[in-house]
Order: C-alpha cells, then sequence, then structure tokens
C-alpha cells in the first residue's frame, strides 16, 4: 500500500485504470472494513482501489466533536492494508484548505430540510465541499459511501449529477453489532450503560417497517414510545420517516421509504435509518 500525504502527488497518479475511492474520516472499524472490501470488489484485481482518510473541519458544527473526533492512524493503516487498498490518502486540513477564496460547494437544499439537515446546519455543504475536492484531486470512476449515512448518500449522489460528475456513486449496507447497532467511530463515546441502551435505535426502526399501518405518524409513535422506556439516557434528535428519494417527509407509506433517527446519547450522536417498501 502507498500511503500519500500531498495532494499533488495524488493529482499526478495516472493510471489507466478503474478508481475507485472509499472517503472516510478514519477511526476505522469493522463497518469500514466491509466498505473498504466492497470497493476492492467493485476495483477487481486489476482496479486501483483508494481510501482518504481526513477529519474534515467544515462538516462540523460549533460545539461538535472536531477536536475530539478519534485519530487512530496505526490502527487505520493496518485495516486498510488488510482490506487490499492500493493506495491511502491522508491530507492534512491545510493541504486540502489552503486557497485564500475557498467559496465550498453547498449540498442542495431540497435533500436537507429533514433528518440530519435541520439538526446540523451546513454540514452537508461541509461534507459536498470535502468530496467535490477529493473527487477533483482523485477523479475516481465509482466512489463508495456508506448507507447509514443515508442522506448523505442522496447528497452527494445529487451533487454529482447536478455537477455533471462523471463518477458512479455506490452505497454499501450498514454493518452492525450482533444485537443490532450500526458500527460508528463514534460508538466508542458511550458508557456501558448507554452502550446497553444503544441497540434500540435499530429495534425502534425494524419495529417501524415491520408495523404495517398506512400511517407514518402512527408508526413513529410507537417507536418514539420505545425509544422512551427502553432508552431513559437517550434524548431522540428525530425520528422521521421521508422518502427514500427525496428525502421529503411522508405522511403515508404509499412509495419507497426510510425510516431514520438520530439519537443522543451524552456526547455521542447515534444515528440509524432502514428502508422500507410501501403499503399497496
Ligand atoms: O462519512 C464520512 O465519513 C464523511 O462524511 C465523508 C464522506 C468521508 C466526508 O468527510
Amino acid at each position: 500500500m502507498t500511503i500519500i500525504e500531498h495532494a499533488e502527488e495524488i493529482e499526478h497518479l495516472s493510471s489507466g485504470k478503474t478508481r475507485v475511492l472509499v472517503p472516510t474520516m478514519g477511526a476505522l472499524h469493522h463497518g469500514h472494513e466491509r466498505l473498504i472490501r466492497h470497493g476492492r470488489s467493485l476495483a477487481g484485481k486489476a482496479g486501483q482501489l483508494i481510501v482518504s482518510i481526513f477529519v474534515n473541519p467544515t462538516q462540523f458544527g460549533p460545539g461538535e466533536d472536531f477536536e475530539t473526533y478519534p485519530r487512530t492512524p496505526a490502527e487505520d493503516r493496518s485495516l486498510c492494508i488488510a482490506a487490499g487498498t492500493d493506495i491511502l490518502f491522508q491530507p492534512t486540513v491545510e493541504e486540502m484548505y489552503s486557497a485564500e477564496q475557498d467559496l465550498g460547494t453547498n449540498a442542495d437544499t431540497k435533500l436537507t430540510g429533514t433528518l440530519c439537515g435541520p439538526d446540523r446546519p451546513g454540514h452537508f455543504d461541509g461534507v459536498c465541499t470535502v468530496v467535490n475536492k477529493l473527487f477533483s484531486l482523485i477523479q475516481p470512476d465509482i466512489a463508495v459511501f456508506g448507507k447509514k449515512d443515508y442522506q448523505q448518500l442522496a447528497v452527494i449522489k445529487q451533487m454529482a449529477s447536478n455537477l455533471k460528475m462523471p463518477v458512479k456513486i455506490i452505497g454499501s449496507e450498514t454493518i452492525r453489532e450482533k444485537d443490532g447497532l450500526a458500527m460508528s467511530s463514534r460508538n466508542r463515546y458511550l458508557s456501558a450503560q448507554q452502550r446497553a441502551q444503544a441497540p434500540v435505535l435499530y429495534k425502534a426502526l425494524k419495529g417501524i417497517s415491520e408495523n404495517n399501518n398506512l400511517e407514518s405518524a402512527a408508526r413513529i409513535k410507537a417507536a418514539r414510545d420505545m425509544i422512551a422506556r427502553e432508552a431513559p439516557l437517550g434524548k431522540i434528535s428525530y425520528l422521521q420517516i421521508v422518502d427514500r428519494e427525496t428525502m421529503q417527509e411522508l405522511m403515508e407509506i404509499d412509495r419507497p421509504a426510510l425510516a431514520a433517527t438520530a439519537v443522543q446519547f451524552g456526547t455521542a450522536r447515534l444515528i440509524d435509518n432502514i428502508e422500507i417498501d410501501p403499503v399497496i
């Protein structure tokens, strides 16, 4: 595996091979490993698999965990090697944000009025800014993102389409612990008691998908009640059912939908979602 830290080195890396990018913020866990292996299978033996690790300051709001976000460079490198990475791109903040007139890239506001959008103003603009920069530098044919951040995936697909970027965006399934908790770098912030209650996110979302009431409100109420009952240490930031493509709130589940939630446990903000099929 080659490690590259400077933008100009990655820019000059022409290979003629299919290039697959897996962007991450590091603190890699088993979920990332599956994402990287997915990237490897898309690149094939002949293609080039690039993993980027960059804790992107512009996607963190004031008071969020940018400074304390876990950084585990040695472990990340070993995981990248084990998962078949060809190139690890690890730029510095100065390298990525050096231009004096950095206008950034805005997320399409049609997709950010629900779920994490209102909770984290500017977050998706920061994500689009850094992903646009990574795409410009690396010029991938394919880029892989986790479905745990479903709204992020939708926003990035839309950005690529709006800007006519020649890159195929692939969503990779969420990887879970045995008890259903979605794997996340932020799970390490949980105390033992919070960790014991955290699987309720997925349990409540599964309850929503198995409940066949047409009306979203009834399903949401049952899920909220479950979280309040089983996770007194958690505080629900949102629990919504949206159209899977447009991210607009759905009153009735009459088309492919997504139930998604964010629950704050102390300093850990956990998110999760589940795809639901329409009630016919
Ligand atoms: O999902 C993440 O880890 C980040 O939001 C991403 C896509 C790497 C951009 O910083």
